[in-house]
């Protein structure tokens, strides 16, 4: 962590992700902490960060805090699992204020609810490639002397399914079904989404496996963020939540995706060009 500095309940909480993906994280921080107010970056105009080389997601992810951070934010959630298991540490230094990122609270979930031992995890190749999920639940489980089997596959095509909004289209259940059969063979009791746009197509996951424990990393990100806050002293008594949106190109379902994932009448997200986050990436090298 860069210099820390001195923060209140007043100031905003940052959330970015790729793109609508972390909506779902959004909506669980919104109905959990009730009074916060939050500025939500989705880099769509560059969906999807899963494809991309580990330094590319490092660059965008240092663009994205240093956006956040011109907020003067009170702390920052990486909505996305694969800039949480690529940059997690960038974004660490580049910030003075406490940085969230999905994989550990998540794995921690996971080895606390199987039962069986068997895990199974479902990601971004970048995030997958990474192997950051196996670390992180191999190390929370050997210190509660659990013993764990890891599975781990990419789904590269649930991305853009969720972002078109295709979790009931026919076609979507076939290529659930080719991604997540070998999951039935392995025996595995819980599956972490490990990317933040898969609760989009919670349906049809559950229905591919039916009788899973399926484990959503904003849930857990946002207990985690909530114990930080709460140690801090760092609440808002703001009566109502508030969110503030931009995104980095148009996209047509965002609007419609945010008003049903999160449940409440939200703002037209505000477009902001590239060029203004490569200037708040170079501000903060
Ligand atoms: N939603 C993001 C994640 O959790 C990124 C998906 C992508 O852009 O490929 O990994």
């Amino acid at each position: 962590m860069s210099d820390s500095i001195n923060t209140s309940g007043r100031q905003p909480i940052g959330v970015f992700d790729s793109g609508v993906g972390g909506l779902t994280v959004l909506r669980h921080l919104i109905h959990t902490t009730t009074q916060e107010e939050f500025v939500y970056l989705g880099d769509t105009a560059r969906v999807p960060y899963g494809n991309k080389s580990p330094e590319t997601i490092r660059h965008y992810t240092r663009q994205c805090v240093n956006f956040l951070l011109g907020f003067d934010v009170k702390a920052i959630v990486i909505a996305c699992n694969t800039a949480s298991a690529l940059a997690l540490d960038l974004a660490r230094e580049l910030s003075p204020v406490p940085v969230i990122g999905m994989i550990d609270p998540a794995a921690k979930t996971a080895v606390d609810k199987t039962k069986h031992g068997n895990i199974g995890i479902i990601g971004t190749r970048a995030t997958i490639g990474s192997h950051a999920y196996e670390r992180a639940i191999n190390e929370y489980a050997k210190g509660v002397g659990k013993s764990i089997k890891v599975f781990a596959k990419a789904c590269p095509l649930f991305v853009p399914l969720a972002e078109e909004d295709f979790g009931e289209h026919p076609s979507s259940a076939l290529i659930a079904q080719e991604y997540l059969h070998e999951f039935i063979e392995k025996d595995i009791d819980t599956l972490v989404l490990g990317c933040t746009h898969y609760p989009l197509l919670k349906n049809l996951i559950c229905s591919t496996l039916p009788g899973i424990s399926l484990i959503d990393c904003g849930e857990s990100a946002t207990m985690e963020l909530s114990t930080i806050l709460n140690t801090g002293n760092q609440i808002s008594n703001d009566m109502h939540p508030s969110v503030r949106l931009f995104t980095t190109d148009t996209v047509h379902s965002f609007s419609a995706i945010a008003q049903r994932c999160i449940g409440l009448p939200l703002p037209e997200p505000i477009r902001i060009s590239q060029e203004t986050l490569e200037e708040q990436g170079l501000s903060g090298l």
